[in-house]
C-alpha cells in the first residue's frame, strides 16, 4: 500500500475551523460551518484530530466526550489521499488521545453500506454493537452502532 509522505497528525484548535469545515463541506452533504466548529474547537469535551500534509489539512477526525466515553461524530479522508493509511493512522492517533484523557468507549453510527468506513472501523478493532432501523433521514439507510473498548 502507498502511504501518504510527510502525513502530521495534531489536535485541532479554532484555527483550524475554516479548514476543517471546507474539508467536511467537501465531503459530506449536511455539514457544520466554520462558526459552529470555531466554537466547538476551544471545548473541552470536543475532541478532533487532523491529518496533515505541510500546512494542508487531508483528513479529520471529530467525536465528544462525556463520562469516559466518547462518540465520533465524523471522519474523513480527503478523497485524492484514500487508500493511503490517512484514515487508519489517524484513527489510532485518535484512540491514543482518547485514552490519554481516560476515555474508555468510544462508541459510532456508521451507514450499513458504508463498506470502506466499515472496513477501517473494523481493522481498528471496532466491533457491532447494534442497529438502528432506517436511522438516515436522506436515504431510509440502517446504521449500525460500533463501539471499542480501550
Ligand atoms: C472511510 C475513510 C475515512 C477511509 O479512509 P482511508 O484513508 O481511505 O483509509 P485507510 O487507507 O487508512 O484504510 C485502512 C483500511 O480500511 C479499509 N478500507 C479503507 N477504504 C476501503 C475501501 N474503499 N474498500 C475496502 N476497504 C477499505 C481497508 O482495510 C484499509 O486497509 P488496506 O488499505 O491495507 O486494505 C474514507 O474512505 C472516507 O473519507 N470516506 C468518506 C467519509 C466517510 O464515509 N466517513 C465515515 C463516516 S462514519
Amino acid at each position: 500500500m502507498t502511504q501518504v509522505k510527510d502525513l502530521e497528525l495534531r489536535v485541532l484548535v479554532p484555527a483550524d475551523a475554516p479548514d476543517l469545515a471546507a474539508l467536511e463541506a467537501a465531503v459530506f452533504d449536511n455539514v457544520w460551518d466554520e462558526q459552529r466548529f470555531f466554537t466547538l474547537l476551544g471545548q473541552g469535551s470536543f475532541i478532533a484530530v487532523g491529518a496533515f500534509q505541510g500546512n494542508a489539512l487531508c483528513g479529520y477526525i471529530t467525536a465528544y466526550s462525556m463520562g469516559g466515553e466518547a462518540e465520533i461524530v465524523n471522519l474523513a479522508v480527503r478523497q485524492d489521499l484514500r487508500r493511503q493509511a490517512v484514515g487508519g493512522t489517524m484513527l489510532n492517533c485518535f484512540l491514543d488521545r482518547c485514552r490519554m484523557i481516560g476515555v474508555g468507549r468510544v462508541v459510532l453510527d456508521v451507514r450499513r453500506g458504508n463498506r470502506p468506513a466499515l472496513a477501517l472501523y473494523a481493522r481498528c478493532g471496532f466491533m457491532q454493537v447494534g442497529l438502528r432501523k432506517k436511522y438516515y433521514a436522506d436515504s431510509g439507510e440502517d446504521a449500525l452502532i460500533l463501539e471499542r473498548f480501550l
